[in-house]
C-alpha cells in the first residue's frame, strides 16, 4: 500500500552530483512509502556517515538520534518526538541552505529543492499525526532511512569538501572506524 503523502522527491531536472542517488530511487519517481514494522527498520549511527566537516556531521547524527527515537516512541509520545525531529531537521536543512548560499555553492538548487521536498512531507505527517493517524508513520520512517545515505553520499558529501575548502583551504579527511570495530564496542 503507498501512502497518501507527498513524498520525498528528487528534483526531476536531476541533481548533478545527486544523479546516482536518483538511478537508485528512479529518476521520476518518489521514494515509495510502503508499510513497515519497527523490526525493519535498522539504522544505527555509524562513521560512514561522517562527512568530515563537524557541523554537518553534528547535524547528521542528531538526524539519525531523533529518527530512530521517533521510531521507538511510545504511542502517546509520538507527536512530541515528531516534533523534535522536524525541529532537527529544521536547524540542519536550514543550515546546509545558509552554506551554500553565503559559499556560492553551484549545485545549490537541487540540493535545497531535495530537503523542501523532505520537509514539506514532515509537515503533511504532522498534520495527519494531529488527526490521529500514525499508521503510516513507520513507512515514513524506513523511507527516510533509505533516503538519508544517498542524499548525504552525493550532495552533503560534495557541499562538505566544498565547505572545508572555503574555510580551512582543504579537502575534508575522514578517519572511518572499521563497521565491525563499532560493533564490537
Ligand atoms: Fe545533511
Ligand atoms: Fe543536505
Amino acid at each position: 500500500m503507498e501512502w497518501k503523502l507527498s513524498g520525498i522527491s528528487p528534483p526531476a531536472s536531476g541533481c548533478g552530483l545527486g544523479q546516482a542517488k536518483q538511478g537508485r530511487q528512479g529518476r521520476q519517481g518518489r521514494i515509495g512509502m510502503n508499510a513497515a514494522t519497527v523490526a525493519e527498520i535498522d539504522f544505527p549511527w555509524t562513521d560512514q556517515y561522517l562527512l568530515g566537516f563537524s557541523p554537518m556531521d553534528a547535524h547528521h547524527r542528531e538526524f539519525v538520534d531523533t529518527l530512530n527515537a521517533l521510531a521507538t516512541a511510545a504511542q502517546d509520545d509520538v507527536l512530541t518526538m515528531l516534533d523534535k525531529f522536524i525541529e532537527a531537521t529544521e536547524e540542519h536543512f536550514h543550515q546546509e541552505n545558509d552554506w551554500m548560499v553565503k559559499h556560492a555553492f553551484p549545485p545549490r538548487d537541487c540540493h535545497m529543492a531535495e530537503h523542501q521536498a523532505v520537509l514539506r512531507t514532515l509537515y503533511e505527517a504532522r498534520g495527519m499525526v494531529v488527526m490521529g493517524r500514525t499508521d503510516f508513520l513507520l513507512g515514513m520512517i524506513k523511507a527516510l532511512t533509505e533516503w538519508f545515505p544517498g542524499h548525504a553520499d552525493h550532495l552533503d558529501s560534495a557541499l562538505a569538501q566544498w565547505m572545508t575548502k572555503k574555510t580551512h583551504g582543504g579537502i575534508p579527511v575522514v578517519l572511518k572506524r572499521l563497521a565491525r570495530e563499532q560493533t564490537a564496542e
